[in-house]
């Protein structure tokens, strides 16, 4: 297949390429960091600029679309809301309209969306969220992933819309939470972990399968494409000291109210998974053999290898 996946800088993107170039034609978009790939092809683009997508898509003519650009950073969505708006909510949508209509074209075949959204949509008061339950995002971040699942869902039906959340090996070495676990313990440095923020996070490479998965299988809709695991972040960081041989003494249980983080996070963000798992035939990935995949990866030097993409030569 010929896969065109935006924001292959990104945690998620990024391995997203990686682990479908070796079956798949990828085709990776960056912005503003740039990558060096000889394994998939990457097209730096501003998917915000004026004809960017229907450029894109008359370059790669992809059979998939697995949309992981966006603003993700809590804070800087909170700080400029409308570039939020236009990155996590607009963006979609007219990359689901422009799906939509190449399928209109019986001599291309077309194109088929997966929307990348997140546990974030709703407000963590309950927590165990299945997909028809009321999302209450809290903040400009989630609102606008949310706004972004209605525009994608109203403008493809066809789409599957796929809320995550999730850990792996990123370009800049810190952007995930096992990262910062890992960096940190490694240097001995005593960290606070969250007791009471509670999610269930898969390893993107794993991911990236479900994804396909879910692509073959033609499912549509939205999907809580999270592990069949749900822990607090604390535990998390225990799970990963324990898997790397580091000192999960230096972990910090904590509340989140004394965390000092500006954005809002919702406490209880454990989703049911029933509906993925009945349609793939199987139980969502728990996070043991996630943790255990992300180590030998470890192992492998595949971290030096992601962050070496971020170098010419
Ligand atoms: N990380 C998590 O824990 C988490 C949890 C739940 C859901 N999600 C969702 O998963 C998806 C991927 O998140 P992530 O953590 O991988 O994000 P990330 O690491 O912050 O990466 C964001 C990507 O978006 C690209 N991008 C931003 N603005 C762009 C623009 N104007 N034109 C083209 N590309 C642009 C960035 O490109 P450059 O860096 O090259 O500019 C980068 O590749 C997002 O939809 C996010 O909401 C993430």
């Amino acid at each position: 297949m010929r896969i065109l996946i935006t924001g292959a800088s990104g945690l998620l993107g990024l391995n997203l390429a990686l682990e479908l170039c070796g079956e798949h034609t990828v085709f990776g978009t960056v912005n503003q960091h740039p990558l060096h790939s000889k394994e998939f092809s990457v097209i730096q683009v501003d998917l915000l600029a004026s004809g960017a997508l229907e450029s894109l898509f008359e370059q790669t003519k992809p059979d998939w679309v697995i949309h992981c650009a966006a603003l993700a950073n809590l804070e800087a969505c909170e700080a400029d809301p409308a570039l939020a708006s236009q990155l996590n909510t607009e963006l979609p949508r007219r990359l689901a309209q422009l799906c939509k209509k190449t399928r209109r074209d019986v001599t291309r075949g077309g194109a088929r969306l997966v929307h990348i959204s997140t546990d974030a949509v709703f407000d963590g008061a309950r927590g165990n969220y299945r997909e028809a339950d009321e999302p209450n995002p809290l903040g400009v971040y989630a609102r606008t992933k949310l706004e972004a699942e209605w525009a994608v869902a109203e403008a493809d039906s066809s789409a599957i819309i796929a809320r995550v959340n999730l850990f792996g090996w990123s370009m800049g070495g810190r952007r995930s939470l096992a990262e910062f676990f890992f960096n940190n313990l490694s240097a001995g440095r005593q960290v606070m972990g969250f007791s009471d923020v509670i999610f269930c996070p898969l390893l993107a490479n794993d991911i990236a399968h479900i994804l396909v998965h879910m692509l073959e299988l033609g499912l549509s809709g939205v999907y809580h494409t999270v592990s069949g695991e749900c822990l607090s972040k604390y535990e998390f960081g225990v799970r990963l000291a324990q898997r790397f041989g580091l000192d999960a003494g230096l972990i910090t249980p904590t509340s989140v109210q004394q965390g000092g983080l500006s954005a809002a996070r919702a406490p209880d963000l454990s989703l049911r998974t029933e509906k993925l798992a009945a349609a793939l035939g199987q139980p969502l990935p728990s996070l043991s053999p996630a943790l255990e995949r992300f180590y030998t990866l470890y192992q492998q030097g595949y971290p030096q290898k992601i962050q070496g993409l971020g170098e010419k030569g």
